[in-house]
């Protein structure tokens, strides 16, 4: 284990990302954490992250100086080397020249963290402070042009500094560096693994959950998918899945989740066919936050029944990721009352969550899935909104526009992953607006819907640029959605990227 101390840095996430990449465990804690705790997790290696103080300003985030005596080697990365610079007694101060972006950084040493690096290097720069004096027993072992201390090294306790960061890909013998650090200066093994991850999980579980009753609210989705299974894996049968199908899924995906949930994991899974009750619940609803709505509440009854049946619960899987928890900047609750990524739960329910998932990042939760024996339709599954095809049917929803979207979709994935591009464009699907217009076809008119093509490129979701998909690949899909589902005429292309749009219509 390395922990990575946490003062608040834009990249920090990216650093423990980079460690574990060097198949190094890695966990991001505050760094208020008290040194006992820290002690106890006996880590092999401390890095402490960047961050948007200055350690000259008042109230900026110090460590208890306890944490320098532990023993263990530490790397500073900008605020972090600030800090070790300051709290041991050398001098920070704020020149006239900063330094952004890419910069040139000569390196002076070839040992520890250095080692092979000795001579001009590029590297990514983003600080006000420097260092100008150094603690005792420091030596210098980088600098720039405009900044005379760029990387401190104390052979005698095993303490580096950084000024740039080598966690981002703009500093490309960051890996190295890291790697260096971990490897050579702490002695890792780097045999962390999603193996021993699953592993070291179900034993936890098994440990954690005893013989008390564990629920589940399956949406199909990736990482309700990997929670399940993976807690399945450690406690069998006393786990219950609940998957609600509201009728708005896409083509063949209630199948798929029995196929692979009941067939193939005999997971103990309550499939509830609600789509009669969801259709009658959005009849004559074109308002979209009402639609949303009368489906969210819908969801939460239909779960609430369904978890009452089942009797005395005592802990609930989530398919919480590390970035949910790292962003959120708390520690996650132990008890709920009522959940929003499950669309809510009966108020005078109490469960302990389980959350096998919490320390990792998407494709790492992936890794877990092939790992588990997932099928890729599911681990590379494309993000599908709660409320499913009911928002992609712009306006009233009947059964059958809901026909014609799901037949449209359903061409639109299929020749995507056809032609290899599901794991490049982030999300790919088919948008029917409720509006007709007039074509011909054979010899005679016409008058049908459109469906809109939404294709997107993006990282996170929060922003978003249309794919650039291939004329000939627009070509085939046009072609088959209008030859294929009987009422569409027509098919365009959404070019509007996010902001200003989103990604789904509603
Ligand atoms: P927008 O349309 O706001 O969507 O750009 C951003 C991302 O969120 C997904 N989305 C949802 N996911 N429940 C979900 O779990 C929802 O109600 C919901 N609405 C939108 C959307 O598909 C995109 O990935």
């Amino acid at each position: 284990l390395v922990l990575v101390l946490d003062f608040g840095g834009q990249y920090n996430q990216l650093i423990a990302r980079r460690v574990r990449e060097a198949k190094v465990y890695s966990e991001m804690i505050s760094y208020k954490t008290p040194v006992e705790k820290i002690k106890a997790m006996a880590p092999k290696g401390i890095i402490f992250s960047g961050g948007p103080a200055s350690v000259n300003q008042e109230g900026a985030p110090f460590i208890d100086p306890a944490i320098y005596e532990l023993g263990v080697p530490i790397l500073g990365i900008c605020y972090g080397m600030q800090l070790m610079t300051v709290q041991l007694g050398g001098r920070v101060e704020r020149p006239q020249a900063h330094e952004y972006g890419k910069t040139e950084i000569t390196i002076e040493y070839n040992e520890g963290v250095w080692h092979g690096l000795k001579g001009a290097r590029q590297c990514w720069m983003s600080h006000g402070d420097s260092v100008l004096e150094l603690p005792a027993g420091f030596i210098r072992a980088a600098f720039t042009a405009n900044t005379p201390v760029a990387g401190i090294y104390c052979p005698e306790k095993n303490f580096y500094g950084v000024q740039f960061h080598p966690e981002v890909k703009h500093t490309p013998e960051g890996q190295a560096m890291l790697e260096n650090f971990l490897y050579r200066v702490c002695s890792c093994q780097g045999n962390w693994t999603m193996e021993s991850f699953i592993e070291s999980q179900v034993q936890e579980i098994r440990k954690r959950v005893g013989d008390k009753k564990v629920l589940c609210a399956l949406s199909g989705g990736v990482d309700s998918s990997v929670a399940a299974v993976l807690v399945h894996r450690a406690i069998g049968d006393q786990l219950t899945c609940i998957y609600v199908d509201h009728g708005f899924m896409r083509k063949n995906e209630s199948e798929q989740v029995k196929d692979t949930f009941i067939g193939k994991f005999h997971l103990n899974l309550d499939f509830v066919d609600a789509s009669e009750r969801f259709m009658a619940k959005v009849k004559g609803i074109s308002e979209p936050e009402e639609k949303r709505k009368r489906i969210g509440n819908e969801f939460i009854r239909l779960f609430e029944d369904e978890a009452r049946k089942l009797g005395q619960i005592d802990f609930l899987v989530q398919g919480t990721l590390y970035p949910d928890i790292v962003e959120s900047g708390t520690e996650t609750a132990e008890t709920i009352k009522t959940h929003h990524n499950v669309g809510g739960l009966p108020e005078d329910m109490q469960f302990e969550l389980i959350e096998p998932l919490r320390m990792l990042f998407k494709d790492e939760v992936r890794e877990v899935g092939l790992e588990l024996g997932l099928p890729e339709e599911i681990v590379w599954r494309q993000p599908f909104p709660g409320p499913g095809l009911a928002i992609r049917i712009i306006g009233e929803i009947t059964p059958e526009k809901l026909d014609h979207l799901r037949e449209a979709d359903a061409i639109v994935r299929e020749e995507i992953i056809k032609a290899g591009l599901h794991m490049e464009v982030w999300q790919y699907f088919a948008v029917l607006p409720s509006i007709r217009s007039v074509g011909v076809m054979g010899d005679g008119r016409t008058y049908g819907y459109p469906i809109v093509l939404r294709a997107v490129t993006s990282d996170d979701a929060m922003t978003a640029d249309w794919a650039k998909l291939p004329y000939e690949l627009l070509e085939v899909i046009s072609n088959r959605i209008v030859n294929e589902v009987h009422g569409v005429n027509r098919v365009v292309y959404d070019i509007t990227s996010k902001p200003p749009g989103t990604i789904e219509w509603e």
